[in-house]
């Protein structure tokens, strides 16, 4: 296992930022990947069994080892760490590349995605993607290898129902720092909070926080259903998680090593998206178990009030352009 304490994931740091760059010529070297979640979350599974898979295709010079549970900091630090080469690898949130390149903006509001297999299709397809995949090359030395679904989010909440906007009157819900997330839940009729995903448990068992937005899974697999007991179907968005790498590390790859990387890739998204779903049904079924109470909306409701969110972040040529294309996808 590859549980650290936090001092232990410190203390590695230096050490990893020498080898990182030190091997970006090609030789292999085993890639510390950041992930914010626990080892039965679905990207950790993905994603250690893509550097099993490397691991075999290369004699082991290449290799994935990945670091759950926030271990070596939180996504918005540890995105920095991964541009400076001290960190391989990371999952970061849509919402925080945002706040490197607001292009990404876009794929990170209501109404772009219509559901899973359709946002996967559009992160799948390079004439789409494939210039903000690599926007953060130059400027960060950061490289979006892909994307991993975070499926549908929900309101959730401590006190409920939640089935109009007004019941968010006064609740101060949890978002990830991001401004379209923080616009959202006042839109939604909430109070935003923001704060790093780790963080959230301790604030919603202590009342700094009245509920939260997430997927069933991250639900469940940070246990935020012991402090949080009413899930709004609110499903407001479908979320995005991206795979960022270190730009000069995957440029030092051999062009051998760089196909056989690429195809372990697509290879492990694939796998994401079917563990997804059948994770997503399990954690509502535990969910259930455990006193969890599923509750439908007002969706027209929910609707109308996020309109101008959407509409706000629109604003400039290329959103639009990107938003349209997404949505073109959608239709076909
Ligand atoms: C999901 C997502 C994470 C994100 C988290 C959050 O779990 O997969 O990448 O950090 O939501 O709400 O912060």
């Amino acid at each position: 296992s590859h549980r650290l304490t936090a001092v232990a994931g410190l203390a590695l740091l230096p050490l990893a930022g020498c080898s990182g760059l030190a091997e970006a010529d090609g030789e292999g070297k085993t890639l510390i990947l950041s992930l914010n979640q626990t080892e039965t979350h679905p990207s950790y599974i993905a994603l250690t069994e893509f550097g099993d898979r490397l691991a075999e295709r290369t004699d082991g010079r290449w290799d994935v080892e990945v670091y759950a549970n926030e271990t070596l900091g939180a996504q918005q630090e540890v995105i920095q760490l991964v541009g400076d080469g001290a960190v391989d690898m990371a999952v970061a949130s849509g919402t925080q590349l945002e706040n490197l390149n607001d292009e990404f903006q876009t794929l990170n509001l209501p109404t772009v995605f219509d559901d899973i297999d359709h946002q996967l299709e559009v992160v799948n397809d390079d004439a789409v993607v494939g210039g903000l995949f690599t926007s953060l090359e130059d400027s960060k030395n950061l490289t979006v290898l892909g994307g991993l679904t975070q499926g549908a989010r929900n309101v959730y909440t401590a006190e409920g129902p939640v089935k109009r906007p007004e019941d968010l009157a006064g609740l101060k819900i949890r978002v990830q720092e991001s401004d379209i997330h923080i616009d959202m839940i006042r839109a939604m009729g909430g109070s935003a909070t923001p704060m790093s995903y780790g963080e959230v448990y301790t604030a919603l068992q202590s009342g700094v926080l009245d509920g939260a937005e997430n997927n069933e899974v991250s639900y469940m697999s940070q246990k935020h259903n012991e402090v949080a007991k009413h899930m709004a179907r609110t499903e407001h968005l479908i979320g995005l998680d991206y795979v960022v790498m270190n730009t000069g590390l995957l440029e030092g790859m051999t062009e051998q090593d760089r196909t056989v990387f690429e195809e372990e890739w697509v290879a492990a998204s694939e796998h994401h998206a079917e563990l997804w779903k059948t994770e997503t049904e399990k954690a509502i079924a535990a969910a259930e178990e455990s006193g969890t109470v599923f509750n439908d909306v007002d969706e027209a409701a929910f609707d109308e009030a996020l309109a101008p969110v959407v509409d706000k972040y629109l604003q400039t040529d290329s959103a639009r352009e990107l938003y349209d294309e997404v949505r073109k996808a959608a239709q076909e």
